[in-house]
């Protein structure tokens, strides 16, 4: 599906060319399915911890599960605004195996930097494009404050 440039900037500050909206809709189901991949992570997560653990975590993993869902849902909306459907494919396996409160912690430490990395990346990508910086700084604000969060959690 071919569709006019997106917005009106056509070259970033950096001198590279401005995404296409068929390019940024690529990149934007990128972290689309890095968000889904996250959100499952948590289910599974939150399933994995065993007794006296689940006091602990449990909240908090479910927590986990439900603002990446959010954060999903947005993501699909900046997809259709574009005129295009999400798309996702996901490789992930969960091990049938109990995990600790902190193997979990540290677990979805993991997975919360890359979501945070696969922002960060998009940012530098969609330069020029002041809403949708601004958008992904938004969300890389959200994801550092998660980040920050497991971290203060897993010290000691
Ligand atoms: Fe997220």
């Amino acid at each position: 599906m071919s569709q006019p440039a997106y917005g009106s900037a056509p070259r970033s500050a950096a001198g590279g060319a401005a995404l296409s909206a068929d390019e940024l809709a690529e990149e934007l189901n990128r972290v689309f399915a890095e968000e889904i991949e996250a959100a499952m992570r948590y289910l599974h997560l939150a399933n994995a911890v065993r007794g006296l653990d689940r006091l602990t975590v449990e909240p908090i993993l479910k927590r986990g599960f439900s603002e990446t869902i959010q954060h999903a849902e947005v993501i699909a909306q900046k997809i259709r605004a574009l005129g295009h459907v999400p798309r996702v494919e996901l490789q992930i396996a969960c091990p049938g195996e109990p995990v600790t409160a902190r193997e979990s912690l540290r677990i979805a430490l993991t997975f919360e930097e890359a979501a945070l990395e696969a922002y960060q990346d998009l940012l530098r990508r969609v330069e020029g494009d002041v809403p949708m910086e601004e958008f992904i700084r938004s969300q890389i604000a959200l994801e550092s404050a998660h980040v920050a969060e497991l971290k203060e959690l897993l010290v000691g």
